[in-house]
């Protein structure tokens, strides 16, 4: 499989899944589940700080209250989402970094500078968003300062989905990789651009049902302003709802198929397909009942729940399918990282074994090779190991700490001094230094 390029030896451990075997799916729906609470709040945000801006400056320049009020009541779900969001973000990166380790890293270090923009994007525009709602009376007399903090901090809400975009892009499609991939790389394919634009039409199209719901709830307020505010919304948010969500059923054969055909492939061997079937007949009713309402004018609270409902099967029906094309695209990578860690812990542990059995013979193989040796050239006929004979017992000798070249240099050059009451050792220049060596180190052993 030479077409993987840069797949890291990273060792996807089993899961401490204690034996029970349901954990590991129970981590697959968990990142599923958590996502899509993420994502729901993530398009609320960036659809409804969309529309605060956008109903301010249509206040602004037609002079009108009620458009004004639409904006300010959409800085509330702003926040919301925004703190939501984040927190409910933090559980699909965890578990995707459990899930998919090796290829998940690679791809968040092959984008890390703009990796970053996450976290310095997103405090900046959280406080902008705080301070556009906070000053949305105080800033009363400079419109368009306020409007300009407004614009920056949606600007940059909207700078964070592509990195999520592009590093997610990247991780589930290993075949990519180059070592020269980057962002730009990543962000500007097909797949990546697609998948974006398939995002930002379905958080306008979640905004859209969010509007219907929360416009129904201020249609029965107690003030003037917000019970027209709350008609604005239910209409803006029956289009919001469908013109996206129409653009969508043509966007979304082209993300399916700007997928590598191995991916493809699998995923439509899966069973996970019958999920986009599943998926386009229920975006067809919520789409019929809307137009229904629209034309008739009757859409009532209960229609609005009815749709909510189907919203959510969809949503969690398109997440399932997702997590099926992940699993597709990501399986042969996944697979053969694992087999390369295996390989990795099995040569380990096959050298350690081998090392440990060569230094547990070594010594032994040494120590009889210098005592044959010491038999060979006659030092045993003047020494023994224990006793003392012409020379002193080799234990004593050891006894000395001398090291192995003095050894050598002793027995070419004895020095008698050294043993009183011995006779004098006879010089044995003849003994090869390769052989002393040896019989030095079996002499040295004995201490
Ligand atoms: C003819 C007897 C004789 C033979 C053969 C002999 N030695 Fe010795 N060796 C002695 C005596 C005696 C001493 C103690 C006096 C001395 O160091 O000169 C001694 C001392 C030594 C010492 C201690 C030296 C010191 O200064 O502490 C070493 C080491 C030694 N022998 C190694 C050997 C080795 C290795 C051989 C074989 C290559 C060998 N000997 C062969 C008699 C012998």
């Amino acid at each position: 499989m030479d077409y993987f390029k840069m797949i890291p030896n990273d060792i996807p451990l089993p899961l401490p899944d204690g034996g029970l075997s349901f954990v590991e799916p129970v981590f697959h729906l968990l990142l599923v589940v958590a996502w899509v609470v993420h994502i729901l709040f993530i398009n609320v945000l960036l659809g409804a700080s969309f529309g605060a801006v956008y109903f301010n400056s249509k206040g602004v320049k037609m002079k009108n209250p009620v458009f004004d009020r639409v904006g300010y009541l959409l800085t509330t779900p702003v926040t919301i989402s925004e703190n939501m969001g984040a927190l409910w973000g933090v559980a699909p990166l965890l578990l995707v970094s459990v899930l998919f380790t090796p290829l998940f890293y690679a791809a968040a270090i092959m984008n890390s500078p703009h990796w970053l923009h996450i976290i310095y994007g997103n405090i900046a525009a959280f406080l902008l968003s705080y301070l556009y709602k906070f000053t949305w009376h105080t800033l009363e007399d400079r419109k368009s300062l306020h409007l300009v903090i407004g614009v920056i901090s949606v600007a940059l809400f909207f700078t964070l989905p592509p990195v999520f975009m592009a590093t997610v892009q990247l991780y589930i499609t290993p075949t990519t990789w180059t070592y020269d991939t980057h962002f730009w790389d990543a962000l500007l394919r097909p797949d990546t651009f697609f998948r974006l634009m398939h995002f930002y039409f379905a958080s306008f199209a979640v905004t859209g049902i969010f509007m219907l719901l929360y416009g129904f709830y201020k249609r029965k307020s107690a003030d003037e302003l917000d019970r027209q505010a709350g008609d604005v919304l239910v209409s803006t948010g029956k289009s919001w709802f469908l013109v996206p969500t129409v653009l969508n059923f043509f966007v979304g054969p082209l993300v399916l198929f700007s997928f590598p055909s191995y991916g493809l492939e699998a995923f439509f061997n899966s069973g996970y397909y019958w999920l986009i079937l599943l998926s386009i007949v229920l975006a067809l009713v919520m789409i019929y009942m809307l137009i229904k309402g629209f034309f008739n004018n009757d859409l009532s609270a209960k229609k609005v729940w009815t749709i909510v409902g189907l919203m959510l099967v969809v949503v969690m029906s398109m997440a399932t399918l997702r997590h099926g094309m992940r699993l597709s695209l990501t399986g042969p990578a996944m697979a053969e990282a694992k087999a390369k860690s295996l390989d990795f812990q099995q040569r380990a542990q096959d050298a350690k074994l081998e090392a440990e059995a060569a230094a547990a013979a070594a010594p032994k193989v040494q120590m009889a090779q210098g005592e044959a040796l010491a038999t060979k050239h006659g030092c045993l006929a003047c020494h023994s190991v224990d006793n003392k004979v012409v020379g002193p017992a080799y234990r004593e000798v050891a006894k000395k700490g001398y090291d192995q070249a003095k050894i050598v240099a002793l027995v070419a050059a004895p020095q008698p001094a050294n043993w009183p009451g011995y006779t004098a050792m006879p010089p044995m220049p003849q003994v090869p230094a390769e052989d002393l060596k040896v019989i030095a180190d079996w002499i040295n052993s004995l201490k």
